[in-house]
């Protein structure tokens, strides 16, 4: 969603929060509170219901489901860097090992008949190990995904990355990277 979002950032003891005009989010301890606006019911509920699934399938590359309040969706936080920050400093190395797990992950969804509509840099966080190592990417942001039934999890992968041109973007970055 939201451009604007991110335009609103401010500090919250120490903790980002943003506020923006379709909800906002909070850093809370090791959770993150994510406020959908009222009109956005219908986001509010497919996120809840893709992340409550996902955390019952113990799916280990999207933020474990806490908790609703209200329009409020309470889930684990995932401390890491998000592929707008960390695609321009990578190496081409990190890059393909990006692409081949970030591929990885959308196969898995598939698997469970998940498609992720909205697979942009700012939706896929990278974590790191305590050497900094990236070892594992993890997809936010569920608000507009969709059940899907097809044997192809391959194909369903791969345009699950094309929907918002994720596989150009990391190719430009390829080809620029050391
Ligand atoms: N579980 C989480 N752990 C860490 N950071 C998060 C988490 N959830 C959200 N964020 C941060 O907040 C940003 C916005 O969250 P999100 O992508 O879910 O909302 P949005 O893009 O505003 O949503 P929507 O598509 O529902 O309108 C993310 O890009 C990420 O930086
Ligand atoms: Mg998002």
């Amino acid at each position: 969603m939201f451009v604007s979002f991110f335009n609103n950032q401010f500090q919250n003891n120490s903790k980002l929060s943003f506020q923006g005009k379709d909800g906002s989010i909070k850093y809370i301890g090791n959770t993150v509170v994510k406020s959908f606006h009222s009109e956005r019911q219908q986001e509010f509920t497919t996120e809840r219901d893709f992340l409550t699934f996902l955390t019952n399938a113990k799916f280990p590359n999207s933020p474990k489901f806490i908790k609703t309040e209200g329009n409020s969706i309470t889930m684990e936080k995932i401390s890491g860097q998000n592929l707008l920050d960390f695609l321009p400093a990578a190496t081409k190395e990190q890059i393909l090992w990006t692409k081949e797990q970030i591929l990885k992950v959308a196969k898995n969804l598939a698997k469970l008949g998940v498609f992720h509509n909205d697979l942009n840099r700012a939706n896929i966080i990278i974590v790191k190990d305590t050497n900094n190592i990236p070892y594992k990417v993890v997809f936010l942001d569920f608000a507009d995904a969709k059940k899907v039934k097809s044997l192809d999890t391959t194909q369903l992968a791969d345009d699950m990355m094309y929907k918002k041109h994720l596989t150009p973007i990391l190719d430009v970055f390829l080809s620029k990277a050391k």
